[in-house]
């Protein structure tokens, strides 16, 4: 079974390590140009998962919460991660004074935490994970 049908499915992992290898395998197979929007309440592994598309995408440097700015861009060896957290996002126009779209240098994908906040400015085409914790503390990860 590919990655992206154990997604659609659903996946359980039990580490952080194991959600950031799942993200860097995943992210080895994913277009060029993409948008992931990460659905999931604070401490679901959003910025986790984040971490592991970076490494998938050869970027070395260490990737945290971009809690003090909207947006953080990573130069990768095979790809430019943009990882947007939309979380203090207000309206749907401060998303356009970001002039985000001036940053997606192809070959890109941007991961956006908090995605509801700008729902009617994702891409059609973004792909869309549900993050989750079970009653047990796994986390929860799959494609919708
Ligand atoms: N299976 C797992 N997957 C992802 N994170 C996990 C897992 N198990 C424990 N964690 C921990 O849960 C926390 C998730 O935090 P974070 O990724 O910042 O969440 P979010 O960005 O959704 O608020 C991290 O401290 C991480 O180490
Ligand atoms: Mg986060």
């Amino acid at each position: 079974m590919t990655l992206a049908a154990q997604f659609r499915r659903g996946v359980t992992t039990t580490s952080a390590h194991e959600t950031q290898e799942l993200a860097a395998a995943w992210a080895r197979t994913l277009p060029p140009d993409c948008t992931i929007a990460l659905h999931g309440d604070l401490g679901v592994g959003k910025t986790t998962f984040v971490q592991g598309l970076a490494r998938g995408f050869g970027i070395a440097e260490p990737v945290t919460s971009p809690t003090f700015t909207i947006f953080t861009l990573h130069r990768g060896r095979d790809r430019t991660l943009i990882h947007l957290d939309a979380y203090r996002l207000e309206t749907d126009r401060e998303i356009e004074s970001l002039m985000l779209e001036d940053f997606l240098i192809t070959p890109w994908c941007l991961a956006v935490e908090w995605p509801e906040r700008l729902a009617p400015w994702l891409p059609a085409d973004a792909y869309h994970l549900e993050l989750g914790i079970t009653s047990n503390e796994y986390h929860t990860l799959k494609l919708r």
